[in-house]
């Protein structure tokens, strides 16, 4: 194989006629002599300029969207806009053929859904290749933040015995037989001895419980893993199979948690500015190309660049769950009967009323804290009040929640009473209570969505189009 320049490095050369190998797939082929290509390295592309009349014509027309090819001539300077420098073919190989009569793409707008079928091609695409290289970032700037604070990176089970969220939205492990019941054991309890762990087990719904057992030793750690959740909801804001940021930190209140997530989420924005211009810019325009035939009470009240650096540039608002509800309640949408969901203090607050919240009411993003005790999970610490946790959830516009997090119970005994309240088998939690009777400390964390942080980053409308195979309800082809 020849040695091959990488595109982005072709575009920083000034052009002398240097000799280059380039290797990538054809975006366009336009008039028998302009190639579009490209090849990761970049989101621009090359243009390579083809002289037919030295090139073999069946050669030629095997150039068609999305072939694969080497293409090996001169860096010239070039005289069409739109780029600087471009490559003068000298000889072409075709290192993949992408016959356009049997393949499923092509150089049209193709609607999502169909490229969802298609994900094994769909990464090819102008779309895809600029939200993947988001994604990657993102990614980065998740460690490089905890890295450069002094926090460790904890990697905790993915197959665990524990439900840390007290949901019952599992997956279940085993190696037996579909079908199997459990027979009774000696001590009347199920008999899960045949099964490979020897109990039931489930794919993780969060890391969090480990992270708190990190946080108790390391001070400061943070997860980045997979978590999974068998929760029946097909919506444009939901997976079944997610990545979550989950930093658990000690001595940190609700309010120092809330800070943090706020920085958090600004520097991962500052980050992508920074590092993906070009990505950021072609998904901007994307975006208000498809607004353009959208109705205008459908359409974003800010483009894509400009949310970014809104988000980043204002503080957070912060307001308690009970302000929210009273904000609710007074509002003309309420009055009005616009929401379908009752709001009632003690009642969760649905979409549509973080919605009104972040998009109608405070217009940026809003924090939300100190929920009914009720419908948080069973960790979170009560507060003084003996009605409400110190639980905050982080709303973004467009998205809804993207954080959600808590300072934790510390205290023993009030710990193991919300485990009994809530039913859950205190048996399973035995090293989750030791930790608040032997050197425990006041700590808090949260859980940040990775998937709904790339979407918001990327302006995409769907969950599916930020993950390279999507899991949903009916859905795990590839
Ligand atoms: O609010 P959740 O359920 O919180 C926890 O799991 C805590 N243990 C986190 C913690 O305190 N360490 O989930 C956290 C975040 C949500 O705010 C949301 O962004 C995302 O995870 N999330 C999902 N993202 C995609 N698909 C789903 N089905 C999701 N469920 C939650
Ligand atoms: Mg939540």
């Amino acid at each position: 194989m020849p040695r091959r320049t990488e595109i982005a490095s072709i575009l920083e050369q000034a052009p002398r006629d240097q000799q280059v190998t380039v290797m990538g797939w054809v975006r366009a082929f336009r008039s028998n002599r302009f190639i579009a290509l490209y090849d990761g390295s970049t989101m621009k592309q090359l243009q390579v300029v083809v002289d037919y009349e030295k090139l073999d014509e069946s050669l030629l027309k095997r150039i068609h969207f999305h072939a694969c090819v080497a293409v090996t001539g001169k860096v010239i300077a070039s005289i069409g806009s739109g780029q600087a420098v471009e490559v003068l073919a000298e000889s072409i190989e075709i290192l993949g053929e992408a016959d356009p009569e049997s393949y499923v793409l092509q150089p049209k707008a193709q609607t999502m859904e169909y490229l969802r079928q298609q994900a094994h091609f769909r990464m090819r695409t102008n779309v895809m290749n600029a939200v993947f290289r988001v994604r990657h970032a993102v990614a980065f700037a998740v460690h490089k933040y905890f890295n450069d604070r002094g926090y460790f990176y904890m990697h905790t089970p993915i197959i665990t015995g524990s439900d840390a969220e007290g949901a019952g939205e599992m997956f279940r492990v085993t190696t037996l037989p579909p079908g199997f019941t459990p027979p009774k054991g000696e001590d009347g309890h199920d008999d899960w001895s045949a099964d490979f762990f020897q109990r039931p087990t489930n794919l993780t719904v969060s890391g969090q419980l480990q992270a708190e057992i990190g946080a108790l030793a390391l001070g400061k750690v943070y997860t980045f893993g997979p978590t999974f959740r068998a929760e029946n909801s097909n919506t444009s804001r939901h997976l079944a199979e997610f990545w979550m940021i989950e930093p658990e930190i000690a001595f940190f209140d609700i309010h120092d948690d809330m800070d943090l997530a706020e920085d958090f989420v600004q520097y991962l924005i500052r980050y992508t500015l920074e590092h993906c211009s070009d990505e950021l810019e072609f998904l901007d325009q994307r975006l208000a190309e498809l607004e353009k035939n959208m109705k205008k009470e459908e359409r974003r009240p800010m483009g894509l660049l400009e949310t970014l650096r809104f988000v980043i540039d204002n503080k957070f608002e912060r307001v308690t769950y009970t302000e929210a509800v009273e904000l609710l309640r007074s509002s003309k949408a309420y009055k009005k009967g616009k929401f379908t969901y009752p709001v009632e203090w003690g009642k969760d607050l649905q979409a549509e009323h973080e919605r009104w919240l972040v998009e109608q009411h405070f217009q940026k993003p809003v924090i939300v804290r100190n929920y009914p005790k009720e419908i948080k999970a069973f960790y979170m610490r009560l507060n003084e009040d003996n009605k409400t946790v110190a639980a905050m959830d982080v709303l973004f516009p467009g998205i809804g929640e993207v954080i959600g997090g808590s300072q934790r119970e510390e205290r023993y005994d009030v710990l193991l009473q919300r485990v009994r309240d809530f039913k859950i088998a205190e048996e399973e939690l035995w090293w989750y209570l030791d930790l608040r009777r032997f050197g425990g400390a006041p700590h808090a964390g949260f859980g940040l969505g990775f998937e709904r942080m790339v979407q918001f980053i990327t302006g995409m409308n769907n969950i599916r189009d930020v993950i390279p195979f999507p899991r949903t309800p009916g859905n795990a082809h590839f």
